[in-house]
């Protein structure tokens, strides 16, 4: 089944948005007619509330927006993957974009993938940082090539989800094409020998099909899963 992964970012502004968005993805992921496995990445201090009212024997996936490397300690401000685990969080999204243009370098993603798999956390790796829309497919290639290989570092691909989120079609509603998307996914499948090979940036309801009805193993979606009968179009 195709991944479906929500990546709410700094949304919701309340528990009760972020309770209410979770269920309604969840009674669509569980309806008979759901054709996507879904999994939820909502912001940390949600994660615990939406763990609890999901239940252990949700269909739908949980997972953080981040991790810290390390497992405890003195480091204000920061959640490690043994608390995530805790919680119910099976995922992390790691090397965002967003958070790569605040200073995150292939260094610490490296060091946070390494931390998620010890803590038996899946990573969902975020590459595409630094291309521009008109680039030559061959040169996104090389530049997705060099990201995966410095953040992986030796990790083992085969545990690791990536998503090729080229920056500039992120929140611009503007997607790269079905097709650029597919052979960038078959690129890391192939080359890097990962788990599932994503495409994220702007899909949505209206684009996810034909997406989907390529070699892509599934979507990251932003502003679209924030919308709950976008989403529930998406899950079925
Ligand atoms: P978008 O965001 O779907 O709003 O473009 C995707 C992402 O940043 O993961």
């Amino acid at each position: 089944m195709k991944l479906l992964i929500a990546n709410w970012k700094l949304n919701p502004p309340t528990a009760k948005g972020a309770l209410d968005l979770a269920m309604s993805a969840a009674k669509a992921a569980g309806a008979r007619s759901a054709k996507r496995k879904v999994i939820l990445c909502p912001p940390f201090v949600y994660i615990s509330e939406i763990s609890r009212a999901l239940g252990k024997k949700s269909k739908v996936g949980l997972g953080s927006q981040d991790i810290f490397w390390e497992d405890r300690g003195p480091f204000t401000g920061q959640i490690s993957g043994p608390m995530l685990k805790s919680l119910g969080a099976k995922y992390a999204i790691i090397g965002h974009s967003e958070q790569r243009a605040l200073g995150e370098s292939d260094g610490q993603i490296s060091a946070k993938i390494k931390a998620a798999l010890h803590s038996g956390i899946t990573p969902i790796l975020c590459v595409g940082y630094g291309t521009e829309s008109h680039m030559a497919e061959e040169d996104v290639l090389m530049h997705i090539k060099g990201q995966v290989e410095e953040d992986l570092q030796g990790a083992d691909p085969s545990k690791i989800i990536v998503a090729y989120e080229p920056v500039w079609a992120i929140g611009t509603g503007k997607p790269a094409t079905p097709e650029h998307a597919e052979r960038v996914a078959m690129f890391m499948r192939i080359k890097f020998k990962i788990k599932k090979a994503l495409y994220g940036g702007s899909a949505n309801a209206s684009n996810a099909g034909a997406f989907l009805g390529k070699e892509i193993d599934g979507l990251l979606v932003g502003g679209a899963s924030l919308d709950k009968n976008d989403f529930i179009k998406m899950i079925s």
